[in-house]
């Protein structure tokens, strides 16, 4: 019996989906804890490519799949992924949607998009799908449940009191919902309905299935430093995407989890707003960024690229208690003469070593760079073969920057991604 939780070290987007599904196979049961559709973890397997918002990146294996208490569900997202992933496998995604998720409301998009523009330069450049309203109503205890849309009477008292007051809010904005009550009644309990089957008690559920000796696989959605208490505030997003938010998002005790997996990419990205210590300058930007394929899975949106940062990802395996790495993208910065690393930053003409609070003091950070060689730039179909080689196979500069990165962050890179695919990977001891 194993409970692993896999998170992300950085800003999002470090490759935890391709980790996720290959982790996956071991596992009987994968689970998402925070956030929503604003996530996009992308899975290359059997020929076929699968970006995904909301189900748990282990669904493409048709394993037992959860969306726990934590997320915040955008009922149609989730009703067209279950649809597109079962006409494109033939097989049948087995889900357990929590009754205690919070249900994105047509009105939580509309008020993301017109807050995004209200508070201007401080904005997280929100990805647009109603996360932050969401989860601010769920803690201001507006929020609507699954439970709820499962429960016309309960439904109906709270859309009573509620929606007056999201009417007002975004007739203050000069906006308009375009749903009457009665529609929006009407369009809760229609999603009720055909998210009915999947309706569980996913704490229950999940405990049972850890009782029974079965693997559990918790798979956290951004990054380290977008969650909501120990991220870049206000530039990350509205819930705890560390590894304590599996504990919290599921109804798991931290007694219960065993191991904690860190997804570090060679280099870092950044989708929204905010300071980023290590961002490139173009010419260098774009060439990560298109060989990296770096556009939000999203929003399209150019990601902002930058050199590997050891002081966030050191601060990530403090706050997640990480014990293993695993490495992605490492063929993307294959080709270059050299590759830097932070491994501090100056600030004020003094040296520091822990991520600050204040996003002043980090936008007045400069890195402390050290340089390391190179290593060859090859096509994906000999990548895929270097990685079926094994670890000592990989070009002596590749193998000296893990080295690297593994002495300086004390934790050893156990998983080390080479591409795409899930045969361009190789797990170290085995
Ligand atoms: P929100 O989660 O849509 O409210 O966006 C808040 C901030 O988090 C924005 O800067 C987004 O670009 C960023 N963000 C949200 N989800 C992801 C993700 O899955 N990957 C990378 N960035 C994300
Ligand atoms: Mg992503």
């Amino acid at each position: 019996m194993t409970v692993k939780v896999v998170v992300g070290t950085q800003f999002g987007d470090e490759g935890k989906g391709k980790i996720v599904d290959l982790l996956a196979s071991s596992f009987d049961v994968i689970a998402r804890f925070n956030g929503g559709a604003n996530a996009g973890h992308t899975v290359v397997a059997e020929g076929q490519r699968f970006a995904f918002r909301l189900l748990p990146s282990g669904a493409v294996r048709q394993k037992q799949t959860a969306i726990c208490n934590g997320v915040v569900v955008d009922a149609e997202q989730l009703l067209g992924e279950i649809a597109d992933i079962e006409e494109r496998t033939g097989r049948e995604v087995r889900l357990w949607l929590s009754d205690r998720a919070h249900v994105v409301m047509p009105y939580h998009k509309i008020l993301d998009e017109a807050e995004k523009s209200l508070v201007g330069k401080l904005s997280s450049g929100s990805t647009g799908r109603g996360i932050g309203p969401c989860y601010g109503d769920k803690v201001t205890r507006t929020g609507i449940r699954i439970c709820d849309l499962l429960d016309e009477e309960s439904l109906r008292a709270k859309l009573d009191v509620y929606y007056p007051l999201r009417e007002k809010l975004l007739g203050a904005y000069g906006l308009k919902l375009g749903l009457s009550k009665e529609e929006l009644v009407k369009w809760c309990l229609e999603k009720g309905t055909m998210l009915k089957r999947y309706v569980a008690d996913t704490s229950l559920l999940l405990n049972r299935a850890i009782d029974e000796g079965k693997n559990v696989l918790l798979e956290g959605a951004q990054g380290t430093h977008l969650d909501i208490d120990h991220g870049i505030y206000p530039y990350g997003t509205s819930s705890n995407t560390i590894a304590g938010g599996a504990c919290t998002g599921t109804g798991i005790s931290p007694t219960r989890i065993d191991q904690v997996v860190g997804i570090v990419k060679a280099y870092t990205s950044r989708v929204g707003e905010g300071p980023f210590p290590t961002e490139l300058d173009e010419p260098m930007a774009s060439r990560i960024r298109e060989k990296g394929g770096e556009y939000g899975t999203v929003t399209r949106r150019p990601r902002r690229c930058g050199w590997l940062d050891l002081v966030m990802v050191r601060y990530a395996l403090r706050v997640n208690g990480i014990s293993s790495l695993a490495m992605t993208k490492l063929d993307v910065l294959g080709g270059l003469r050299e590759v830097k690393v932070a491994v501090a930053y100056e600030h004020d003409g003094e040296e520091i070593t822990e991520f600050p609070a204040n996003m002043r003091v980090l936008s007045a950070c400069r890195p402390v760079y050290e340089t390391l060689p190179g290593w060859p730039d090859l096509p994906a179909a000999v990548w895929k073969e270097v990685a079926g080689r094994g670890y000592e196979e990989l070009p002596m500069a590749l193998r000296e920057y893990i080295a690297y990165v593994q002495r300086s962050l004390r934790t050893n890179v156990d998983i080390i991604s080479l591409g795409q695919d899930r045969d361009a990977t190789i797990v170290k001891g085995s």
